[in-house]
């Protein structure tokens, strides 16, 4: 099955949208797993997906205590992304994306910046062989997203001047990406990247909650998934918190 179709079914089960980011702080390292699995074990019937990042594969290593996590994540029938970012040349682009599938990933996080040839198609390939997903940033949460994902660019094709996120997502498209990245932050973003995509690629949108993004906008704007962290991660209940998020995110998109 692709990681779109898993993902959407995700969705249907649990009946949320939501990816949970497991991306916890490091003020308490040798408490990490526990508590990853801890939040993990409390949140699962309220999301679609759960995604991590170097929080935790740095100082649990990715074939110890990330895939102790990841097994869960799997008995639980919740799909994996790892927030990895590959932005790398090509043949090390595809180690780093082999290691992450092989670990147990259904899907890994990339940088079109790199560009295809010698840059992301390895990615794409070894995701095809071995039946794995691949998610591109196309606008990012943070403040100075902009400085990059928001240059204006000549296509060097059609010699065109485009803002870089929206070639960024015509790539998504054209790559036959399974995901785009567009920061909560920016639903007026999400709104030019959807009429790019469409439903052909489903939009993941982070930043919400402790980055300022919103639930309403970013789902109205067009995201298919938010992905939420810290609002649930750090919070004294995440259960009822992811909860809460959930059921806002719900009532958005009826
Ligand atoms: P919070 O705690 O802010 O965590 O809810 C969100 C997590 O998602 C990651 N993140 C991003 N990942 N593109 C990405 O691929 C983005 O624009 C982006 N913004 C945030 C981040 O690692 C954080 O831990």
């Amino acid at each position: 099955m692709s990681f779109r179709l898993k993902m959407n079914r995700s969705a249907k089960k649990t009946d949320s949208n939501i990816v949970l980011a497991l991306d916890l702080p490091s003020d308490q390292p040798q408490s990490l797993l526990s508590r990853s699995i801890r939040i993990l074990e409390e949140a699962h019937s309220y999301v679609c997906g759960v995604k991590i990042n170097r929080q935790l594969v740095l100082p649990l290593g990715l074939f110890n205590g990330v895939q102790k996590i990841l097994s869960i994540a799997q008995d639980l029938e919740l799909p994996t992304i790892m927030d990895c970012k590959i932005n790398d040349v090509g043949h090390t682009n595809r180690t780093i994306a082999e290691y992450y599938y092989k670990a147990g990933f259904d899907a890994v996080t990339a940088n079109p910046f790199v560009g295809w040839e010698q840059g992301l198609q390895p990615v794409f390939e070894v995701a095809k062989q071995m039946r794995r997903g691949v998610i591109l940033l196309v606008y990012m949460s943070h403040k100075a997203a902009e400085e990059g994902y928001g240059q204006t660019i000549q296509n060097p094709k059609t010699e065109q001047l485009s803002p870089q996120y929206l070639t960024f997502a015509e790539k998504a498209l054209s790559w036959n990406a399974d995901g785009a990245v567009v920061g909560a932050t920016y639903p007026e973003k999400i709104k030019e990247v959807y009429r790019i995509l469409g439903e052909n690629v489903p939009i993941y949108s982070p930043g919400v909650g402790v980055q300022g993004g919103g639930v309403e906008a970013p789902i109205k704007a067009g995201a298919r998934y938010l992905i939420v962290g810290r609002t649930i991660t750090l919070s004294e209940n995440p259960a009822e918190t992811v909860k809460r998020v959930r059921d806002a995110a719900k009532r958005c998109l009826k």
